[in-house]
């Protein structure tokens, strides 16, 4: 690495509409920074409370070097735990997800029960305290249906996302909805590429032509006006006044988990996010008509949702290790719909499936390129602007970090 300059200096010669410097991606000592004061600090996505839906049913998440059991307990309670033994750190839980009353140690042996309490140790000494032994908890919390975990002990609240979201999530009735699929997408690229990468549609037309043919997002901001006009009048039918940004991170009051929200229209023809257009799956919630509408979510800095008529697609982007990284899709439908009969899962992953591989492959050469000794950062484009200000964002809590300021 040839550029030496302390890591306050960089962040300082960051200019602003521009991409981020070689090293934000490519030096180890700012992906341990942006694991302690952005990864592991903020809310991640982990799923629809559905999916744990009687005691004992659990799910393991895996983000950095950090693992948890997140698991419905005896007393029909959802918590998130730990993994790693109150014994000698093993990984307790080595499954992805399943049912169980009690968690084992595949080391030796110590067992946990679904609430996290220690109640077997073999040959211990006569003071030892099962009860100083639990698992550690893990902050968990849910909005409207949604789960989410932080391995941070005092996240960001997520009280005023729970609040402005009620109202259009209520529309597709999220609290009610179950999992169809899920796929995890390994990709070999440093996290923050990836998040850019959701972030913009500039790239869209050249590297999505299934997307392109139905969502307007890469319309230029004249034509984009004009599709949107005719989803506004739509949108009032549905008890949505307008097309509207909440805040994001970069203006999330202090103390507050950073969110936002809009609507936009797809292209005529297009009901849902499916090959030919029409619906996928049963209507959601109260909706009474396929309006070609598509809601966009955010809830913290690595989580996204996208809400059609009939399904919810939700993306959560996480880092494995510096130079690796994956994006996760929830595919959720209402929870009384059958497959086979009312969905056809193959169908209904169709869009985003492709879309993902055609993005791995695009954040793949951008890393690529980006390790190079000719990288230089770019100018955005105007239809990059919510990446930028996602940019900014990390450098802004980069430079909290004490190591930074000192
Ligand atoms: S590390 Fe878990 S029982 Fe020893
Ligand atoms: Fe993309």
């Amino acid at each position: 690495m040839h550029d030496k300059r302390p890591i306050r200096e960089l962040i300082a010669c960051h200019k602003t509409g521009w991409s981020m410097e070689q090293r934000f991606y490519t030096d180890p000592e700012i992906y341990q920074l942006e694991l302690d004061q952005i990864v592991m600090r903020n809310w991640i996505f982990a799923g629809h409370q559905s999916e744990l839906a009687e005691p004992g049913d659990f799910k393991v998440l895996n983000v950095a070097n950090e693992s948890a059991i997140i698991v419905r307990g005896q007393d029909g309670t959802i918590r998130a735990f730990a993994n790693v033994c109150r014994h000698r750190g093993s990984l307790v839980c080595l499954e992805e997800a399943g049912n169980t009353r009690k968690f084992t140690c595949p080391y030796h042996g110590w067992v946990y029960d679904t609430e996290g309490a220690l109640t077997g140790a073999r040959d211990m000494p006569k003071d030892f305290r099962r009860e100083d032994h639990s698992l550690h908890a893990v902050s968990f919390n849910t909005v409207h249906g949604l789960m989410f975990v932080s391995f941070c002990d005092d996240p960001p609240s997520l009280e005023a996302a729970r609040r402005d979201l009620a109202e259009p999530m209520a529309m597709f009735d999220f609290e009610n909805l179950k999992v169809a699929a899920t796929k995890t997408y390994p990709i070999s690229a440093n996290w923050k590429l990836s998040v850019e990468n959701y972030q913009e549609c500039y790239h869209c037309a050249p590297a999505h032509p299934e997307y392109a043919k139905m969502h307007t997002l890469m319309l230029d901001d004249k034509k984009i006006d004009r599709v949107q006009e005719h989803m506004k009048s739509k949108m009032e039918s549905c008890g949505l006044k307008d097309i509207q940004f909440d805040f994001t991170d970069s203006e999330a009051p202090e103390g507050e988990q950073g969110y936002a929200y809009s609507r936009s229209a797809m292209f005529e023809g297009y009901k849902t996010g499916s090959r030919d257009g029409e619906p996928l799956a049963p209507l959601l919630g109260e909706l009474k008509d396929y309006d070609g509408g598509a809601s966009d979510f955010t809830i913290g800095p690595f989580s996204f949702l996208l809400a059609y008529s009939d399904h919810v697609v939700g993306y959560v982007f996480t880092p494995v290790d510096q130079t690796h990284c994956q994006c996760q899709i929830y595919w959720m439908v209402r929870s009384d719909a059958e497959e086979g009969k009312d969905y056809n899962c193959e169908e209904l992953v169709w869009l985003w499936d492709v879309t993902t591989y055609a993005d791995e492959k695009i954040i793949v050469d951008n890393w690529s390129g980006v390790k190079s000794r000719y990288y230089r950062p770019g100018p955005f484009s105007g239809m990059e602007w919510l990446e930028q200000r996602w940019v900014e964002w990390i450098l802004h809590e980069l430079r909290r970090a004490p190591s930074v300021i000192n």
